[in-house]
């Protein structure tokens, strides 16, 4: 296992770095390797030191740890105030083994394909309105949202998904950022001060979940057959085992918020934003996918293992991964030996773009996954090991479907594509602003050219 002493690390000041890298992470990551080899030391101002791990033997072995020697949730506390101390993300162990194995089942790929039509039908309600000026970075939030609440809560939830992004959106904003990173922030002077605000809007964001697990516990049954929505199951479960409380399943909804809405927004923004800058790939897509009026099982299931749609996937969550690292501490040297604490994070950015495995690793190339399959050391844009990601089918089948949908039905340019940057939104990179312009419809297009 990687020896913890010794690290290389650049000689500016802590406060000093932080700033370089929440300026420019993806530059400061390249600079980093390229002086200091690929495991190296950032130093985060107030927070933690980040071991950058970009060595695929390492990520690897990494990934391979049982959960014992590798603690997640410990590096996870930043975001206790909103999902609370029992989330998923928080918990190390077997409460985390627990919560994992109590959110699976309703993610899984098999009870997701179930909702494909649901799915389709919410990403082409609000295609319709598409038009020039939309940004899509916005709009794909407000898509996956939308989804979020049906797979949650069920196609018919108390509230609105309107009412849940009012209080959402603004909650996963820079506010929250700086709470989390500068814990002295971290003081509520009343609804006027950064953490007061912040508390009443995470106060508001669970009155609205509660309102959703009282409704559905005044519905009778909740047998096995119903049990579609993640808020059935969990409830379910606790009708069985008695083990959990109702904060609990709050929490871990509010979790799933969390990790599930922008994340799968910015892989969709991210592969627009390829694809579109493409039109060869836009016509291998339309060439390759069905062209059909009616949306059910077949066509879904035609969708979901098109080859080469899974090609432009991967690549997209390749070439600039959402999220660009994640971290471990390691129990036996970091809680012991320093003062400070040290994370060990794979840094996907970096380990997706190995030059000795990928050629030309910053080029948007579908093609490389037609016959290769990478090693989880070089492509792992879901985290491995016990806390890789739970929503990976759920992610797939929201990026999949909506370019299904855009590119069987518009062509647009991107404005300022060139000047398009990745953007930190809290945890994740997501595209600045994707503005839509010169948008035509499939009507109007030239017939496809037989490729
Ligand atoms: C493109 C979309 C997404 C990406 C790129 C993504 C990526 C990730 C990554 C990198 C991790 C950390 C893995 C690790 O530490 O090894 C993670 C964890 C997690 N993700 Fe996702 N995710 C996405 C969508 C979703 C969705 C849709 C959901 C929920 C419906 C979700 C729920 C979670 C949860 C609960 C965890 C914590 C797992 C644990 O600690 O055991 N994610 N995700």
């Amino acid at each position: 296992m990687l020896d913890l002493k010794d690290i290389p690390t650049s000689r500016l000041p802590s406060l000093v770095e932080t700033i370089v890298w929440a300026l420019n992470p993806l530059q400061y990551y390249e600079r980093c390797r390229e002086k200091f080899g690929p495991v190296f030391r950032i130093k985060i101002f107030g927070w933690a030191d980040l071991v950058m791990v970009s060595d695929p033997e390492v990520v690897k072995d990494i990934y391979a740890q049982p959960r014992s020697s590798l603690l997640a949730g410990e590096t996870n506390k930043i975001l206790e105030p909103m999902v609370g101390p029992d989330s998923v993300f928080v918990l190390d162990g077997e409460q985390h083994s627990h919560a994992r194995r109590s959110l699976q089942p309703p993610l899984k790929s098999q009870q997701l394909l179930r909702q494909g039509a649901m799915i389709n039908e919410s990403i082409s309600g609000f295609l319709n309105n598409l038009d020039n000026g939309r940004d899509l970075s916005e709009l794909f939030r407000e898509i996956t949202l939308s989804v979020m609440v049906k797979v949650l809560f069920g196609e018919k939830s108390l509230n609105t998904p309107r009412a849940y992004q009012k209080i959402l959106f603004p909650l996963l904003g820079p506010i929250t950022g700086l709470l989390a990173f500068v814990p002295p922030l971290r003081m509520d002077f009343g609804r006027f001060s950064p953490f007061g605000w912040y508390r009443g809007r995470v106060k508001a964001f669970s009155n609205l979940i509660y309102g959703e697990i009282n409704a559905q516990k005044t519905i009778e049954e909740l047998s096995a057959s119903q049990s579609r929505s993640m808020l059935q199951h969990l409830l379910r479960l606790q009708k069985e085992d008695n083990i959990v409380s109702d904060e609990w399943v709050k929490n871990q909804i509010i979790s799933l918020f969390v990790a599930g809405n922008d994340t799968s927004a910015a892989g969709m923004a991210w592969a627009t934003y390829w694809i579109y800058s493409r039109p060869d790939i836009i016509q291998k897509l339309r060439y390759s996918l069905p062209r059909v009026d009616q949306f059910d099982d077949e066509v879904l299931n035609t969708i979901m293992q098109d080859k080469y749609l899974d090609n432009v996937y991967q690549e997209a969550l390749r070439v600039l991964p959402v999220i660009d690292f994640y971290s471990r501490i390691r129990t036996d040297f970091c809680l012991k030996t320093e003062p400070k604490q040290v994370f060990i994070s794979p840094c996907s950015f970096l380990f997706q773009r190995d030059e000795k495995i990928f050629n030309d690793p910053k080029a948007f190339v579908p093609e490389r996954f037609e016959d290769n399959k990478f090693d989880t050391g070089n492509y792992s844009p879901y985290g491995g090991g016990v806390r890789r990601c739970i929503g990976i089918h759920l992610a797939e089948m929201l990026i999949k479907l909506t370019i299904f949908q855009l590119v069987q039905r518009f062509t647009f340019e991107i404005k300022g594509f060139d000047s398009v940057k990745p953007r930190r939104r809290n945890v994740i990179l997501a595209p600045s602003k994707l503005i839509v312009k010169s948008l035509k419809f499939a009507e109007k297009m030239e017939p496809l050219a037989t490729l």
